[in-house]
């Protein structure tokens, strides 16, 4: 079964957003596998975002992960990746779909309320990055 990573960024859990991302990740028939709420330095979310190293807002996602707590999220289920895309939206709010988590409750495009892998294997490899197969429900 193919599996996401979720992360409700330091945006939403400051204005207590968790609880309703969560209720919509349960309506949309996600299995939650595992769940945390913890902080991260900025090491961290440089290497988690390494990516995105080379762009201009590099710097500004780093500070904005690090600064706050996030909630990551291991989800499981049939198009996982493709569905959790679907279901934040865009990663501008601004462009972002009627009733999808970011339109609802993002900010803007650099404070956006969550994250979602962007691939089948990259969503296995950050799953593995804030989880151990211990901490994920069998
Ligand atoms: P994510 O990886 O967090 O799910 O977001 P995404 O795929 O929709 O967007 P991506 O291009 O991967 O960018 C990663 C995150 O960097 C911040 N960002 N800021 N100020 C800007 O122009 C800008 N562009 C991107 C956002 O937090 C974005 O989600
Ligand atoms: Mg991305």
């Amino acid at each position: 079964m193919e599996r996401t990573l979720c992360i409700i960024k330091p945006d939403a859990v400051r204005r207590n957003n968790v609880g309703n991302i969560i209720s919509m990740i349960q309506s949309a028939g996600f299995t939650i596998l595992g769940l945390k709420q913890i902080t991260i330095s900025p090491k961290v979310a440089g290497e988690f975002y390494a990516v995105h190293r080379e762009r201009p807002f590099y710097a500004e996602l780093v500070n904005f992960m690090s600064g706050g707590s996030i909630v990551p999220i291991a989800l499981q289920k049939n198009n996982a990746v493709a569905d959790w895309r679907t279901l934040i939206g865009a990663t501008d709010p601004a462009e972002a779909e009627e009733g999808t988590i970011r339109k609802l409750y993002a900010a803007n495009k650099g404070e956006n309320a969550v994250h979602g892998s962007d691939s089948i294997e990259n969503g296995r490899i950050e799953v593995a990055f804030f989880f151990s197969e211990l901490e994920l429900i069998g």
